[in-house]
């Protein structure tokens, strides 16, 4: 029987998926032609979706992007056989944005069907956990510190490390947090991993429970991605069923067991302290550090809290051996990133690539430029608190030291792109708004800070007494920058002060600003 591939991801069920799906089916049964509609995660090229794919005899074929109307036309066209078509993109590997891709984490994503513990174990799934057996505590953390893997959650910390503090801390329970709040504008990997792949998720956190002794593990999703939660629900359920999750994982001494939560909309519930006081069912404030999660985390246990991609990156790590990961990357910077293409961009989608690429390449070559057409003048990687880097620092390789030693971060690897409309003294007022608006209100530098940084640019921008407050703003950035208890008043400052250093026509009086937006609306 013909297989035809159809995601179920979020960002394909947006643009028409789901009717695409019901149509091919009745396409299917009205020819009288016995098909198979597999319902996948997405391979992450955006712009092209609805991209389906059919099984034919020399492998995959996919057309995209494809509507419901488009359905009668293409069996016409022989879909089944990989019939010409002028949605016919050819075999999808073969697709430049795909071909050019390092995919370690997303291998399966968009191939697979996410919720078939069979189709994960036939793409070697599991295979990772099986080694983990065979090494033990100390020859799994040992391994993961090799492969160089850093935290992706934004502040790129050795997770070997992470895990090794939690194992050599002694306490009768322990836990395992999966932090899936993914807050970050332009950013949606942790949610393809979770629609697209969940059990190589529910696998790297039953490694790192092996590695520290940890029998309970939590995964803190955003509400605004329910298809995420319904499929590590089931995906969940499934494991549990079949024993990969419970008290003798695959028939081993190995008790783990893992819960979704569902966070309340707030970004500073990312912030990994928050976090946990949300898990508790308190309000998500900061906590001061220390002491750290490693020692006194969820409910005052050592607590492992990782992002959703350094788990997902665990499976490959155990089953292929350090070397195979850290043998891609540069300098500190191993393995591979799943860099997220977002914003006014041609070509935007899940990039996964070794570190080392510049950000010109990214935006350039592989986004191909902006989706409108006009040049690029900004681009904003790593989140809210990330840097604004204009074209002259397009020559940045994707390495974190490289990004930092520029000012800029980059987080978990989103980059969003502006074109040259782009009013970036009101971007700057902007990260000000949003640190005043998500701000927890612990600290001082934060929470007056911010309104006060909110109500200075406007004066900025409404042409008040500019030097004089152009000078407010520096100081206020550098009380903010050095006086944060956390990253989200601390970071502030880098949208901010990258704007103003990068883009200082933008924050001359009105008749000498060139932005084109500005010139066009004035
Ligand atoms: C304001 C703020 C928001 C954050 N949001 C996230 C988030 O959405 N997801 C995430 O994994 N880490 C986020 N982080 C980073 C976490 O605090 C923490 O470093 C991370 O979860 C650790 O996992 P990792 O070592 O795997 O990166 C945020 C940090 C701050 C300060
Ligand atoms: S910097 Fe802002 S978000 Fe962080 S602890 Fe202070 S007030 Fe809360």
């Amino acid at each position: 029987m013909t297989r035809v591939f159809v995601p179920r991801d979020s960002g394909a069920l947006a643009v028409g998926a789901e009717p695409v799906a019901r149509a091919i089916a009745r396409e299917a049964q009205a020819r009288n032609i016995p098909i198979e509609v597999v319902r996948t995660g997405s391979r992450g090229l955006y712009w092209l979706e609805p991209m389906i794919e059919v099984e034919t005899g020399a492998g995959r074929i996919a057309y995209g992007p494809v509507s419901a109307a488009d359905v009668t036309a293409l069996f016409d066209a022989n879909l089944l056989a990989g019939g010409a078509h002028a949605k016919r993109l050819g075999p999808p590997e073969r697709i430049s944005f795909l071909e050019r891709q390092t995919r370690l984490t997303f291998a399966r994503c968009g191939i697979i069907d996410p919720l078939s513990l069979e189709d994960y174990c036939a793409h070697v799934g599991y295979r990772g956990l099986a080694r983990a057996l065979a090494l033990g505590s100390g020859g799994i953390v040992d391994t993961v510190t090799k492969s160089g893997l850093r935290g992706r959650g934004g502040a790129g910390f050795p997770t070997g490390i992470k895990w090794k503090t939690v194992s050599d801390t002694a306490a009768p329970q322990k836990y395992i947090v999966c932090n899936a709040d993914e807050g970050d504008s332009g950013t949606f990997a942790d949610r393809m991993v979770m629609e697209g792949d969940p059990f190589m998720l529910i696998e790297g956190m039953t490694i790192a429970a092996l590695a520290v002794g940890a029998t309970e593990g939590f995964i803190y999703i955003r509400s605004e991605y329910p298809h995420a939660i319904a499929a590590m629900e089931a995906a969940i359920t499934i494991a549990r069923r079949a024993g990969m999750l419970g008290k003798a994982i695959g028939g081993c001494p190995l008790a783990f067991d893992i819960e979704v939560r569902v966070g309340a909309g707030a970004y500073v519930c990312g912030e990994e302290t928050s976090l946990l006081e949300s898990l508790e069912g308190k309000r998500g404030v900061v906590r001061a550090k220390p002491p750290l999660p490693a020692h006194k985390g969820l409910f005052g246990k050592p607590t492992v809290i990782n992002n959703v991609l350094s788990f997902a990156a665990i499976p490959f790590i155990l089953a292929e051996g350090a070397q195979a990961y850290a043998e891609f990357g540069m300098g500190k910077s191993r393995g591979t990133m799943p860099v997220q293409l977002a914003g006014n961009i041609k070509h935007g989608g899940l990039f996964e690539t070794a570190f080392g690429i510049t950000l010109g390449e990214l935006v350039d070559n592989i986004g191909g430029g902006t989706a409108s057409g006009r040049p690029v003048k900004a681009v904003q990687v790593g989140g809210p608190l990330g840097a604004y880097f204009p074209r002259a620092l397009f020559d940045t390789p994707f390495d974190y030291e490289a990004f930092a030693k520029r000012d800029g971060l980059i987080g978990h690897g989103g980059v969003v792109v502006f074109d040259d409309t782009v009013d970036m003294a009101k971007q700057a007022r902007f990260a000000f708004e949003f640190c005043a608006h998500e701000s927890c209100g612990k600290c001082t530098p934060c929470r007056i800070g911010a309104t006060r940084g909110v109500e200075t640019m406007q004066r900025i921008i409404s042409g008040e007494r500019r030097a004089e407050n152009l000078a407010v703003v520096e100081d206020l950035c550098h009380t903010m920058k050095f006086g944060s208890l956390c990253a989200l008043g601390g970071f502030t400052p880098y949208p901010v002060m990258s704007a103003l250093t990068h883009f200082p026509d933008d924050f001359r009086a009105p008749p000498n600003r060139t932005s084109a937006g500005l010139q066009a609306a004035e």
